[in-house]
């Protein structure tokens, strides 16, 4: 299987970014984690970052035919995106929604998702470990 990982605007800023909120492993841990464990599970993983809306839209056009799956932390645009939502909705590849933090523990604003119901699942307040956990869900089953 082909998976791609999609990390939303600020995830750049991980590691030292409210490391209270979102604990201290840098981007470069978490992929170099999740193309490890793919790797010892047999499949290929490519990892993005982008901070900018219009781009993240542009990766998920560019998935399509190209991945089985996305594992995406839309990070702020989840609370606010229809147009990642739609770009994710248009290319109809099966994707899993991660959040780092619990998002209920927190704010209002931050309980709303675009993108949820559209998801095939979601995982929020695990920690990095949410990433790895979808991504051993989604190589469980043939994609
Ligand atoms: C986040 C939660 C979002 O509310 C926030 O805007 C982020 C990160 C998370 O991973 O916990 O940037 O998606």
């Amino acid at each position: 299987s082909r998976i791609l990982v999609i990390h939303g605007p600020n995830l750049n800023l991980l590691g030292t970014r409210e490391p209270e909120v979102y604990g201290s492993s840098t981007l470069e841990d978490i992929n170099r984690n999740l193309k490890e464990v793919a790797h010892h599970l047999g499949a290929q993983l490519d990892a993005v970052q982008h901070n900018v809306e219009g781009e993240l839209i542009n990766i998920i056009h560019a998935a399509r035919g190209q991945y089985d799956a996305i594992i995406i932390n839309p990070a702020a645009y989840t609370h606010t995106s229809v147009a990642l939502r739609d770009a994710l909705a248009g290319v109809a590849i099966p994707f899993v929604e991660v959040h780092i933090s619990n998002v209920h523990q927190r704010e209002a604003f931050r309980h709303h998702s675009f993108m949820s119901d559209i998801a095939v699942g979601v995982i929020c307040g695990l920690g990095t470990y949410g990433y790895e956990a979808a991504l051993r869900f989604l190589l469980q089953k043939p994609l």
